[in-house]
């Protein structure tokens, strides 16, 4: 069982950070009686495998639960709408709180919607994903999808309260784990090297230990949030959060978003980002993350000829000045720096090695 030891609580920033093992605090920190019936935005399979936990949260008649669909699919301005037509459907008041419990599709969505809804209500995330724990339920992102792109719609609104509940874990499928591993291991390369270590021993579920899984996501908020509160608006900082993206999103792009999902690309991103910091002189390892290459077991086959087309959809990347890739490298683990690649045979020859050592 994955139990938080006690519950902690920690501000940062403006925003409250809450770890805690019991979902009935969540009304208390959300919401209260004056604030009238909440807004419960669930994905579908949080709600079937946690029905009970979240019904048995709340007092009766203290909520309204609006369910998403699970995927990707559900980011879109349709579902948006539904959402709104639900909120005003039952009483709204300005106060009213919306609350996302479930991953980061979810999250977005419902905070989109939160930050629309009569200019803005009070946000509450309950992540269940370990990706939306240590990623996208911090840092104020919302959004949505649109035929032009992804999360080509969206709002920078930050929740009251983010509030973790690493029961919601137990039922999170493997490949999904990995993918909030991929940031894990990020944040050990661009700030806190300990996390590498950390982050392989959760790779299997023998090793999620509650201190460990706690330490993690500790740690993982801290670095996020830090970076975020330099450069809310991603002027600087906030671009080390791209570490291996730049590679990843090329590859996510020519595979359609099919067969690798996004945690397994910037896994392989990161694998190709340090190659070419080791291009340039700098003293770093992909040893730690060649050390879980059985857990991630990538699907590459159908692209390992195709590296050409990868290197020219990464000058497409919109971060990009001019002709140059803007890349964020690291001078050593815990390092990062950007920098403008204009050599695409050097971005060729890191994909070349990436899929070799993947092999
Ligand atoms: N706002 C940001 O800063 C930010 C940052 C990174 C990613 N994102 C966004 O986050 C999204 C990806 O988030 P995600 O990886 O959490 O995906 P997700 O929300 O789609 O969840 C992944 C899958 O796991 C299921 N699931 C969620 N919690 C579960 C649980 N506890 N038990 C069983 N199944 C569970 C979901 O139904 C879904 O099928 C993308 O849309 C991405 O753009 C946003």
């Amino acid at each position: 069982m994955l139990r938080m030891p006690s519950l902690n609580i920690t501000d940062i920033h403006e925003c409250r950070f809450l770890l805690f093992d019991d979902l009935h605090l969540l009304w208390g920190q959300a919401a209260g009686a004056e604030s009238g019936k909440a807004i419960l935005v669930v994905d579908g399979n949080v709600l079937a495998a946690h029905r009970d936990r979240i019904e048995n949260a709340f007092p009766d008649d203290s909520v309204r639960c609006f369910e998403v669909p699970p995927g990707e699919g559900s980011k879109n301005s349709d579902m948006w709408n539904r959402i709104i037509d639900f909120a005003f459907s039952g009483p709204l008041r300005r106060n009213t709180p919306l609350i996302a419990i479930g991953g980061g599709v979810t999250g977005d969505l419902a905070g989109f919607a939160a930050s629309t809804l009569m200019r803005g209500l009070p946000l509450f995330h309950v992540p269940t994903t370990l990706l939306a724990m240590v990623d996208s339920a911090v840092g104020g992102k919302t959004g949505i999808n649109h035929t032009f792109g992804k999360n080509t719609i969206g709002t920078f609104y930050h929740p009251q309260a983010v509030l973790f509940d690493t029961a919601f874990l137990e039922t999170l499928p493997q490949r999904e784990w990995l993918c909030g591993l991929s940031e894990v291991l990020k944040y050990g390369y661009i700030s806190d090297p300990e996390l590498l270590d950390k982050a392989a021993a959760l790779a299997e579920p023998s090793g999620r230990f509650p201190e460990r899984l706690r330490l993690v996501i500790e740690r993982s908020v801290r670095i996020k949030s830090d970076i975020v509160a330099a450069d809310a608006r991603e002027a600087g900082k906030r671009a080390w959060l791209n570490f291996g993206h730049t590679f990843g999103h090329a590859l996510e792009t020519l595979d359609n978003y099919r067969n690798i999902n996004h945690g397994e690309a910037v896994y392989a991103g990161m694998i190709a980002a340090l190659f070419v910091s080791r291009h340039f002189g700098h003293e770093v390892s992909d040893e730690p993350l060649l050390e879980l290459k059985t857990n991630y077991r990538l699907d590459i086959d159908a692209y390992t000829s195709r590296v050409d087309e990868l290197v020219t959809l990464m000058t497409h990347d919109k971060k990009n000045r001019d002709q140059d890739i803007r890349l964020v490298l690291v001078s050593g683990h815990g390092k990062p720096l950007i920098a403008s690649i204009s050599d695409k045979t050097l971005l060729r020859d890191a994909w070349i090695y990436a899929f070799d050592v993947l092999a």
